[in-house]
Parts: structure tokens; C-alpha cells; sequence
């Protein structure tokens, strides 16, 4: 039997670095990460052990330091997690509104030294809250929804009034998007975005997370709030109530294990797809690469890129600062 000729050859539109380059379908650059910031009162910074490199960064401390780094490389954004003494938890979280505490200091302090920055604020309980949860809880351990929205919505206020450019809830209440965006709108922040947390998963890779603001639940866990990570459908529905809430961008986290939610989603709506690389799966390609297992370079440029091809805009990294300078290397 004569062979068939082979017609078709993938491989020819693989037979150079600018054939290859005609052929790419999906890129990185600096301007679709974000620096998610771990921030601590005073002027010390703290290493966090399952987070090697990454530190939480004193208010007077190297916080600065860390931002101008990020942005010298074309990062233009960052998100701030903060840590809470623990003599100022409480079971409702009042300190998380407090227009004297860590958060609006610290993006003043951004704003005054990087007027360019967009900053970018976590609305949620935890940090704050005695309980480690994101939302208040009952006496009989529910969490409940609609007098958390309230709290979420004083916090995303003072948020706005310090200064934040983007307002992210990532509590996973219902309504807090709509409440949200009502709220800052009857004090006319009209201009300060609603990027939601709206896929977000009850998931284990947060544990670095947790040990970074000592914020994991006393009780429980989070799923009544956080999605089964088991559900796509899921996702689409809370997605197309975050757009007739108002949201601006929607966000889907963990990234790297949900890049098929990533894809439904920004196929599925017209906003802006954020994907949040999170604490664990940092922990994970890091403990790797710093044992010789894997190229961290080429590992954490190869995560942020399947990322990007998946249909996330936007990427949140602790590797942020580090792949924008290896982009910039070429
Ligand atoms: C809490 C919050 C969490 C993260 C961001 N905001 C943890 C949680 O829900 O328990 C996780 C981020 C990460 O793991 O990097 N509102």
C-alpha cells in the first residue's frame, strides 16, 4: 500500500522563533498582574514561612520599597491584605471601617508617594474578625449574610474615602456587589470600581494565606459561602448576577486549578476576567524550584501564561514584580 503524502505538517509553523511568534495566540506583559501585598503595622517586615520571599511588609517598613520595585518593572497595580493585631479582632469586625486604621494608612501612603498606582482593597471580614470568618457569625455558627452586607459596605466606604481605585469583595455574600456599588454611589465614589470575587472556591490552596494574616477560621469552614469546588454552572450564575449588580470586573480564584472556569466565564460575559494566583499554588511551584525540582523562571512565566490563554485580563501573582522582570529580560 503506497503511503499517503503527508499534507498537513503543524511542525512548519513551529520552524522558527518568528514563525512561532506569527503563530502565538495569547502573551504576557507587566500590565495584566497585580501585587497582592501582605501589610503590618509599624516598621518591621516579617518573612512568612510557607511564603518564602514574600514578607508582610511594615507600614513604615519596606512597603515602599516592595511597591517602587513592582512598578520599576510595569506593574502598575497592587492589592493590600492587612494583618490585624489580634487585641483589635472582634466578633464584628469594627476595625475593618476604622478611617484611622492600617488599610487607609496605607493607601494614603501609596497614593502620596506613587500618585499612579491603582490600589486595590480586599473587602471581607477575616483579617478582622475573632472569628476568622469573612462574615458575622451567629450565635448557633451561621454566617450571616445580610448584616454582613451592611458591615461590607461601611468598610468598602472608607475604602473609597481613603483613596482605593478598585473596591474587590471577595467575601462571597449575596448582593454585596449591588449593595456595594449602591453605596458608593449615594456618596458619589462613581468613579471608584467594583471588581468582585465572584467565583470564588472553598479551596485548600489559601492555606499560606491564612498563615500570613493568622486569619483561618476558628470554627468551620468556609462552605457556605465559598463555591463547591466542584461547580462550573455555579459560577455562570453568580457571574450574571454580579453583572446586574453592577460589578466592573469579575474575578475567578483560585487560577491555576480552575483555568476551565476562567475560559466558561469569559465566554460567558462582557466584563473584564481578573484570575487570582493564590497563596498556595505560589507555595507550590516556589518549595519546588527552591529544592532543584523545577526552572522557576520558566514554571511561573508557563503558570501565568495558561492563565492568560484560559481568558483571565488580569492576573493577581505573588510573582507579580519577579515575571515582570523576567519580562522585561526577554
Ligand atoms: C479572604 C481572602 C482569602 C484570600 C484572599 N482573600 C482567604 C480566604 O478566603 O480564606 C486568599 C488569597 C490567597 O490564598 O492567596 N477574604
Amino acid at each position: 500500500m503506497p503511503e499517503e503524502p503527508l499534507l498537513s505538517r503543524p511542525r512548519r509553523n513551529r520552524k522558527s522563533k518568528v514563525v512561532r511568534g506569527f503563530c502565538r495566540e495569547a502573551w504576557l506583559s507587566a500590565e495584566h498582574l497585580v501585587l497582592p501585598l501582605f501589610v503590618q503595622a509599624g516598621g518591621q517586615d516579617e518573612p512568612i514561612p510557607s511564603m518564602p520571599d514574600c514578607q508582610r511588609y511594615g507600614l513604615q517598613g519596606g512597603l515602599l520599597g516592595a511597591v517602587e520595585a513592582a512598578i520599576s518593572v510595569g506593574v502598575g497595580a497592587v492589592v493590600l491584605f492587612p494583618r490585624i493585631e489580634d487585641s483589635k479582632k472582634t466578633p464584628t469586625a469594627e476595625e475593618c471601617y476604622n478611617p484611622d486604621g492600617l488599610i487607609p494608612k496605607a493607601i494614603q501612603t501609596l497614593k502620596k508617594n506613587f500618585p499612579q498606582l491603582t490600589v486595590i482593597t480586599d473587602v471581607a471580614l477575616d483579617p478582622y474578625s475573632s472569628e476568622g470568618h469573612d462574615g458575622l457569625v451567629s450565635a448557633d455558627g451561621e454566617i450571616l449574610n445580610d448584616e454582613t452586607v451592611e458591615v461590607l459596605c461601611r468598610q468598602a466606604l472608607m475604602q473609597a474615602e481613603a483613596g482605593a481605585d478598585i473596591i474587590a469583595p471577595s467575601d462571597m455574600m449575596d448582593g454585596r456587589v449591588g449593595a456595594i456599588r449602591e453605596t458608593l454611589d449615594e456618596e458619589e465614589y462613581i468613579n471608584v470600581s467594583v471588581l468582585s470575587y465572584c467565583a470564588k472556591y472553598a479551596s485548600a490552596f489559601y492555606g499560606p494565606f491564612r498563615d500570613a494574616l493568622a486569619s483561618a477560621p476558628k470554627s468551620g469552614d468556609k462552605k457556605t459561602y465559598q463555591m463547591d469546588p466542584a461547580n462550573v454552572r455555579e459560577a455562570l450564575r453568580e457571574a450574571e448576577l454580579d453583572v446586574t449588580e453592577g460589578a466592573d470586573m469579575l474575578m475567578v480564584k483560585p487560577a491555576g486549578p480552575y483555568l476551565d472556569v476562567i475560559r466558561a466565564m469569559s465566554e460567558a460575559v462582557y466584563l473584564p476576567i481578573a484570575a487570582y494566583q493564590v497563596s498556595g499554588e505560589y507555595a507550590m511551584l516556589k518549595a519546588a524550584a527552591d529544592r532543584g525540582w523545577l526552572d522557576e523562571r520558566a514554571v511561573v512565566l508557563e503558570s501565568l501564561l495558561a492563565i492568560r490563554r484560559a481568558g483571565a485580563d488580569v492576573i493577581f501573582s505573588y510573582f507579580a514584580t519577579q515575571a515582570a522582570r523576567w519580562l522585561r529580560e526577554g
